[in-house]
Parts: C-alpha cells; structure tokens; sequence
C-alpha cells in the first residue's frame, strides 16, 4: 500500500509578540519563573479582531503553494483545534469556504495537543484507501481566547500562545512519506486538563446564571505535575512504538519533532531515552505551547532551518489533553 507523502508545508502566527516580562504586568509572575519552569521566552497572541480560521487559512495558503496544487486538487481538509472560530461549525467549513475548494470532506478534530498528529493519521488513512487524493491537515489554535489572563489563571496563561501549521498530504510510493501512526487516549485522567465549558454537562451549558456562578468552567484548568509526569511516560512510549513499528532505532532518525509544550518535558525525555537532546526539535522558546499547531509550526522551522533533508526519517511526537498521545513516522 503506497504511503502519503507531505508536499508543501506552511505556517503563519499572529504578529503580536508577548513577552515574560509582558506577562508580569497583568498578573503576578517573572521572567525567571517562567524560563525556569518552561523554557519560554515569549509567544505570540492573536489581536481581538483575529480567530483560529485566520491563521489556519494563512498557514493553509502557504501549504498549497509549496506543494504546488490548485486548491480545486483539494478533496479532504482536517483541522487539528481546540479552538475554533464558533463553537460550531468548526475551522475546516471556513477554510473550505475562504479558500475557494470544491464541496468536499472538511471537519475539526479536537484531541487537544495531539490534534495534528490524530489529523495527519485520519487524513493518511484515507488516502491509502483510495477514497481522497489531496488532503489539506492544519493545526490551528487562538488558545489564549479562552485563558484567563490574571494571576488567578496564570498557571496555564504563562504557557499558551497562538498559531497554525499545515500541510498537504498526497499519495507517494510505498518506501517514504507517512511510514505509520499510533494514536492513543486514557480519558480516566481528563481532568488534570480540561476546559468544562461551554459544554452539555450541567453547570457547563451556556446561561447567564451558570456564567455568573461558575466562570472558571469557561476557562482551561490544568494539574502541572501530573501533566508532567504523564508526559515524560508517554512521548518515549510513542516514539518507541513509531522505531519499532518501522524496524527502526534512534539512530536512524534524523529529527524528532515534539509537541512543544515545555523544554524541561523535552529534556527529561531525551534523557529517558538516552539521546542527546539536540535530536529533538524545540521553538517553544518563542511561541510557548500552540496546542495542535505546535508540532507543524516546528516542522515548518525546522525544516526552514535545514534541519531535514530528502530521505532524512523524522518522528512527530504528540501529548495532550485527554490524555491523548501520538507519533508519526516520516521518511521525508
Ligand atoms: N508565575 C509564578 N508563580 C506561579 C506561576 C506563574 N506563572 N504559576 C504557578 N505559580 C506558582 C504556584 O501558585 C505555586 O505556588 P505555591 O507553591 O505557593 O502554591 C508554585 O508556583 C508551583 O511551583 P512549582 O511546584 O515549582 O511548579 P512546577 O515545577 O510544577 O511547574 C509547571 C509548574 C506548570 C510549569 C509544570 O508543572 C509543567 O510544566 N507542567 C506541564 C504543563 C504542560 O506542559 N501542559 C501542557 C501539556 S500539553
């Protein structure tokens, strides 16, 4: 069975940058805090007027035009968010809409900080099965619409920023392009990072008077330390299911690409793994964690950077809410 080959890549962030020593005016936090606990140096924050469909269509123009296709190629659009322009229809009608495609496959996809790893798997499997030809996969997130920006929030604030990557996906040949996904959830955990509402469970559906009571429902809660301890666990198991899956070691990947949500998540598994932590790709320093845009941000940089190379094999490592985690191997 032939494998989907990534054609064209694209990434595009807001151009509002907000710094650590930004933050520590509007809530009781520092630079040193901040860089110590995370690595993060800045992020980028979508203005008032700017939503996830705005940086998905940016990053998606991107995309189509290194790979070369005319968007009415374009049969299958998957968006990896968590934070979609209305709480329903979701990003993937808008883009099919403003980019001008034909009536085709186009849906969201929410699993969080895995959602472009799980997007870029779903929109594999149909191509391999013959039933789409062009797949347009995004990540787009304008997370920090939702967090609360005070020191009462700044647990998650200090860390989220906005953003998209995309990519187009089309058939190849059976010896490179996507070589194989694992997708993965243990949902017993979810509420060490979630969000509860606006949501169908009681005290999350949206009226004046659940808002006026509960406003923290509207807003992302996280338990740091578990958060942290899952995911040290789970990014080696995944990129260890991807070597072994391909008959592959370590040493023979070029680049791993993590979700980029913390460089002290992305030491400890380096160091877990016995690898030597500039195998692993990290730009969470200036965009913090963009949620599903994070991992083709980084391959987007990464790869303008020189860092990956015809036949190079990377593996894309995903964790996140859910909890859910990913990879994917690439020969690129
Ligand atoms: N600035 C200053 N202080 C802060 C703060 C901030 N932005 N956020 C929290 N604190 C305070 C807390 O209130 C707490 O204070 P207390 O001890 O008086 O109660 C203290 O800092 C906690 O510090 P510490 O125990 O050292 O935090 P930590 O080492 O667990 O680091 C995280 C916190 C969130 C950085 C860390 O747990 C983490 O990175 N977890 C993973 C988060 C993540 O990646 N989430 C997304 C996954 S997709």
């Amino acid at each position: 069975m032939n494998n989907s080959i990534i054609k064209g890549i694209g990434y595009h962030v807001p151009s509002q940058v907000v710094t650590n020593d930004d933050l520590s005016k509007i809530m009781d936090t520092s630079d040193e805090w901040i860089q110590t606990r995370s690595g993060i140096k800045e992020r980028r924050w979508v203005k008032e007027d700017e939503a996830a469909s705005h940086l998905a269509i940016e990053a998606s123009k991107k995309a189509i035009m290194m790979a070369n296709v005319s968007p009415e190629d374009i049969d299958l659009v998957v968006v990896g968010t968590i934070s979609s322009d209305y709480f329903f229809p979701g990003v993937s009608a808008q883009l099919q809409a403003e980019l001008g495609l034909d009536k085709i496959a186009a849906f969201d996809l929410k699993a969080a900080c895995s959602g472009f790893v799980y997007s870029l798997s779903v929109a594999d499997q149909f191509l391999k099965t013959g039933m789409y030809k062009t797949a347009l996969v995004v990540g787009a997130e304008a997370q920090t619409k939702f967090i609360n920006k005070s020191t009462e929030g700044r647990d998650i604030a200090v860390l989220f920023g906005d953003g998209a990557g995309a990519v187009i996906l089309e058939p190849g040949d059976s010896h490179s392009g996507v070589l194989s996904t694992h997708l993965h959830c243990d949902g017993k955990d979810l509420k060490y990072l979630w969000m509860e509402g606006p949501g169908s469970s009681g005290a999350c559906q949206i009226n004046i008077d659940n808002i006026q009571q509960n406003p923290s429902h509207y807003e992302p809660h996280m338990n740091g330390k578990k958060v942290f301890q899952n995911a040290v666990v789970r990014f080696p198991e995944v990129i260890q299911e991807a070597l072994d899956a391909n008959d592959l070691s370590i040493d023979d990947v070029a680049l791993v690409i993590p979700h980029q949500a913390n460089l002290r998540i992305i030491q400890a598994v380096a160091k877990r793994m016995n690898v030597p932590v500039d195998k692993f790709y990290a730009n969470l320093q200036r965009y913090g964690n963009t949620t599903a845009a994070s991992i083709p941000i980084a391959l987007c940089e990464a790869y303008n950077e020189g860092k990956i190379s015809k036949g190079d094999i990377i593996i894309l490592a995903a964790f996140g809410a859910g909890f859910t985690w990913a990879s994917a191997a690439i020969k690129w």
